[in-house]
Formats: structure tokens, C-alpha cells, sequence
């Protein structure tokens, strides 16, 4: 039912000693990445291949599937061997409510970049110009929320129709999450793993195995320096050349009909090809300095609530009302009002208006 596709390294077999047990390169289908050690597919692999923890299966409709102690099952996106990191999203297309309750401590995977993200169960009838409620976890009854933004944000959303959840420090792709007033948090949670450490090994073109009879302890099998040494012991001869030159050649082949024809059954495409692209690093934060934000106009409320535009009666930013003793911030560019605090965190992440994004204050960010 299952079509399975197993690599066989071409030139493998006439390099490796008969009985290593470096487990083939698998996948569950077309585009799905490439499992080997330290993942396993118990199905696929020989029992002793895989490392704890690294369990994979392929589903009904060959996504690859990995399933975590008590967050139930997510599907492997992408994985990248020399860094370690793997990108997992859900399979049933609602991460917000994996991550509600993810809690990583059983597995063997933490996060790279964490950005915490407060969750709020607010009356569906609540509206606010930003935050767009998260559909798959919201229902006719109520909406969800979830917010970057920190503190004092928090507690104006709880004096609205708004229950708060939690916080949870949510795995990000990238270290300046590019922050938005809300997010719909779908998409992939970048992990790393710290055990087995095989990064190096993999990055010198080696693999990494278990040793015999263990459980858990690793080794790197060193392809082409396990050849060397006996090749020159037993001469440079023609013999031992040619076969070699064949080798080199059908690898060679190998090689560039992978390359020729990725959408042909080869699809051990290197796994990185997969992967969201990587920032340019190093990357800076967008936003504007604080000597600029300070210089924009500011105003506490009196108990009279003289708002500087009457009909704005709530901040954008976090959607409560705005109450007495409340500071204000204006963008002079395009006199949108907010609570200071909450402009302030924004702008320092980002040089735009967050209501009308397109009356950027002067472009001077760091
Ligand atoms: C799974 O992959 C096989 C070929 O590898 C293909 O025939 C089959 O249609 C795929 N199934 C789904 C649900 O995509
Ligand atoms: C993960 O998927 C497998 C196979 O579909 C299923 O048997 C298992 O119950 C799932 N795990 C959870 C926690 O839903
Ligand atoms: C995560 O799960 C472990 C048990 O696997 C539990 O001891 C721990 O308290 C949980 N952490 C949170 C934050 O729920
Ligand atoms: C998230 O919040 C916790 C406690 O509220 C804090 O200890 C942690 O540093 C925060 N993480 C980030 C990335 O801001
Ligand atoms: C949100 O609150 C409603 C009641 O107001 C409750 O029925 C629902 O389960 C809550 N949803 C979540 C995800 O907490």
C-alpha cells in the first residue's frame, strides 16, 4: 500500500565493510525528507538502526511522521543532518493548538529561536483592528488570540471580553521573529536536537551509526579513509584502480541523474533543498531608535479623557479602551494614537505604523 523508497548508495557496497550497519537513506514520498540516522522508519530499517526518541512512520498519505511524548504526532517538513535541526508542522493543519499545549521535555528536541506568544479566549463577537482570531481553534462561541507583544499589552486585553490563556514560548524560524500584531501560527517550528551529536561526522561526508551492541552510544564510520589505507596496501595496481575509476564514475552518474531528474524516483535530493530559506546573516531588528520613538509626541490621560482624536477610543495595538491615567503615543507621520507602551514595543521592532503600515516614520532604524 505504502510505496517505500529505498536509496542504495551505488558505490556503498564496495566500500563498506559487509556487516556495518549504516542504515539506507529512506523516504515516505515524493519531496519528503530523507531518513537516516539518528531517525529510523521501524518498518524500514533493521530494529537497531535508529536512535531513542528518533522514531518515525510514514501516514496514509506518505507524509513523514514523527510522534512526540504527550503532543501526539507531527509531520517532519524538513531536516537538516549537519545542523541538527528538523522542521515540524501538523499534519491535521492546526499548529496553534499543538501549540497551546506543547511541552517538548519528554522528546528529544528543543527549540533554536523561542519568541513568547500570550493566547487569548475572547467573545466572538470581540473585534480589533489587528489580531485576527485563530480560525481552527475558534469557534461561534468564542475567538482566540494570540499575541507577541508582552506586559502591559496583556493586561488591557484582559479588562476587554478576553480571557487570558497562557504564555508560551513558541519555537520560531528566526531569530527577529518578523513580529505582527497577531499571528496565525502556522508555521513550522524549527527544532534542534543535541543528542546524538552526529553534526560533524555527517558534515565531513561520514555517517553515524550506533555501535555494535548499544543502545545509545554512537560512532562515525569514515566512508573513504576506511578505503585508502587498504588501497595502498594491497598496491597501486591496475586492479585496484579500475574497479575504483567504475566506482568513481558511477557515483559520478549517480550524482548527476539525481540532479538531471528530481522529479524522477530519486528523490534523495540533499535534504537542505527542502528547507525554508535561511536568513542573511547576521540580521538586525527593524524598527527605530528609541531616541526617535521618545521624540514622537506623548500625552497622559486626565480623568476628563481628552482623547487626541475623540472617535479613537481604544489602542489599535491591543484593542482595549483607553482609560484615564493611560500614556499616549502619536506617529506624527500619520497621527495614529496608541498606548505608549505599546507603540513603543512595536516600533522597536518595526519602522512602520501598525494600523496603516504604509506611513513609515524617517527610515533611520539601527
Ligand atoms: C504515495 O506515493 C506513491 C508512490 O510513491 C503514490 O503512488 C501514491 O499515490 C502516493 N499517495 C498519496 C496519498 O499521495
Ligand atoms: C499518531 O498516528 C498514529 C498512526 O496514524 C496513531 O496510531 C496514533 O494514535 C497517533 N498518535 C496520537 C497521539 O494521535
Ligand atoms: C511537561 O511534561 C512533563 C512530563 O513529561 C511534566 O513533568 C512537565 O511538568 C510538563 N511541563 C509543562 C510546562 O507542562
Ligand atoms: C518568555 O517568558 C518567560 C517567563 O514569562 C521568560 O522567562 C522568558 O525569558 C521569555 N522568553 C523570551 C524569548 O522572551
Ligand atoms: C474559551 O472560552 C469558552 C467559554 O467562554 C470555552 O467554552 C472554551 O472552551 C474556551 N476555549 C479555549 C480554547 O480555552
Amino acid at each position: 500500500m505504502l510505496k517505500i523508497i529505498a536509496i542504495l548508495f551505488l558505490c556503498l557496497p564496495c566500500l563498506l565493510p559487509a556487516n556495518s550497519k549504516i542504515s539506507l537513506d529512506v523516504v515516505c514520498g515524493r519531496n519528503e525528507p530523507t531518513i537516516r540516522f539518528p531517525f529510523h522508519i521501524r518498518t524500514l530499517h533493521q530494529e537497531q538502526c535508529g536512535y531513542p526518541g528518533f522514531d518515525v512512520f510514514c501516514d496514509g498519505m506518505n507524509r513523514t511522521i514523527i510522534e512526540l511524548p504527550n503532543m501526539g504526532n507531527f509531520s517532519i517538513q524538513g531536516i537538516d543532518y549537519v545542523d541538527q535541526q528538523v522542521w515540524l508542522n501538523d499534519p491535521e493543519n492546526c499548529l496553534p493548538k499543538k501549540i497551546l499545549s506543547l511541552n517538548l521535555s519528554g522528546s528529544p528536541f528543543a527549540g533554536v529561536y523561542y519568541h513568547n506568544f500570550s493566547f487569548f479566549n475572547c467573545s466572538s463577537d470581540y473585534r480589533g483592528y489587528g489580531p485576527k482570531p485563530i480560525a481552527c481553534v475558534s469557534s461561534d462561541a468564542f475567538s482566540i488570540f494570540a499575541t507577541p507583544l508582552r506586559g502591559v499589552h496583556l493586561s488591557h486585553l484582559l479588562r476587554q471580553q478576553c480571557r487570558y490563556i497562557k504564555t508560551v514560548a513558541v519555537p520560531v524560524q528566526l531569530p527577529f521573529f518578523v513580529h505582527e500584531l497577531s499571528s496565525d501560527l502556522s508555521e513550522d517550528l524549527r527544532l534542534t536536537w543535541n543528542t546524538p551529536r552526529c553534526g560533524r561526522c555527517t558534515s565531513r561526508g561520514s555517517r553515524c551509526s550506533l555501535k555494535a551492541n548499544s543502545k545509545d552510544e554512537i560512532e562515525c564510520i569514515d566512508i573513504p579513509r576506511q578505503e585508502v589505507p587498504r588501497a595502498a596496501r594491497y598496491a597501486v595496481t591496475f586492479g585496484a584502480l579500475v574497479p575504483a575509476l567504475l566506482c568513481l564514475i558511477g557515483l559520478v552518474c549517480f550524482v548527476s541523474g539525481k540532479v538531471k531528474s528530481s522529479s524522477s524516483r530519486c528523490p534523495d535530493l540533499p535534504s537542505v533543498s527542502r528547507l525554508p530559506p535561511l536568513p542573511p546573516s547576521p540580521r538586525v531588528p527593524l524598527g527605530l531608535r528609541s531616541s526617535i520613538v521618545n521624540s514622537y509626541p506623548w500625552i497622559v490621560l486626565g480623568e476628563s479623557m481628552r482623547l487626541p482624536k475623540p472617535d479613537d477610543t481604544a489602542c489599535p495595538i491591543c484593542l482595549s479602551e483607553y482609560r484615564p491615567k493611560d500614556a499616549l503615543r502619536t506617529i506624527p507621520e500619520c497621527d495614529h494614537c496608541f498606548h505608549a507602551t505599546c507603540v513603543d514595543e512595536w516600533l522597536r521592532l518595526n519602522s512602520s505604523c501598525p494600523v496603516c503600515r504604509k506611513c513609515p516614520a524617517p527610515q533611520t532604524g539601527v
